[in-house]
């Protein structure tokens, strides 16, 4: 059964794994299929979020709850879709998921050249606390952003 969350974003369940890599794949850092379906499938601390719009996924943010520190460890809107605020609901949506649990904050890492996410998580509240050095391939460093609880 689907589990909806709000207007267009559901919680993501076995079924979305393909359409759900079909996105992930057209990302620079993108996860492999093996460690996506893992995350997805086999993860207890994970939940995944979807945005569908007429039968159509065009969009997902995974979330992962260690010790109440919530990693958000993707989020990805299909190349057609963006810059439709999309990203921005998903975000919203996946932070709100944990409002009434007991956490700490929400935690992220994201290439230091990408700039719309980025702006999108500025926007949304996060805060830069520090880098990772070589975190991404190419040596591409990682800043660490932060948005507490
Ligand atoms: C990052 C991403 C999820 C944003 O999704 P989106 O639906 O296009 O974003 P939104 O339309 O909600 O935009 C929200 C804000 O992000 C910023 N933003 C989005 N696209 C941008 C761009 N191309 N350049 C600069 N800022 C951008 C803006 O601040 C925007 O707010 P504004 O429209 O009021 O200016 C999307 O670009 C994406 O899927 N990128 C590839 C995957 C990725 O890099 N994920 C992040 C991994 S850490």
């Amino acid at each position: 059964m689907k589990k909806e969350i709000s207007n267009c974003i559901r919680l993501g369940q076995e079924a979305d794994l393909e359409k759900i890599y079909e996105i992930e794949k057209e990302d620079v850092d993108a996860w492999s299929y093996e460690i996506l379906r893992q995350d997805l499938l086999e993860n207890e601390f994970s939940t995944y979020f979807v945005y569908e719009e007429e039968g159509q996924i065009l969009g997902f943010i995974s979330t992962m709850n260690i010790c109440g520190e919530i990693q958000i460890n993707n989020i990805s809107v299909r190349s057609d879709f963006r810059n439709k605020k999309i990203g921005t609901r998903l975000l919203k949506e996946g932070i709100n998921y944990y409002k009434d649990q007991d956490i700490i904050g929400y935690t992220l890492e994201v290439r230091m050249d990408n700039e719309p996410a980025i702006n999108l998580y500025k926007k949304t509240g996060f805060e830069i606390a520090g880098t990772r050095k070589n975190y991404y391939k190419n040596n591409k460093d990682a800043i660490i952003m932060w948005r507490l609880a």
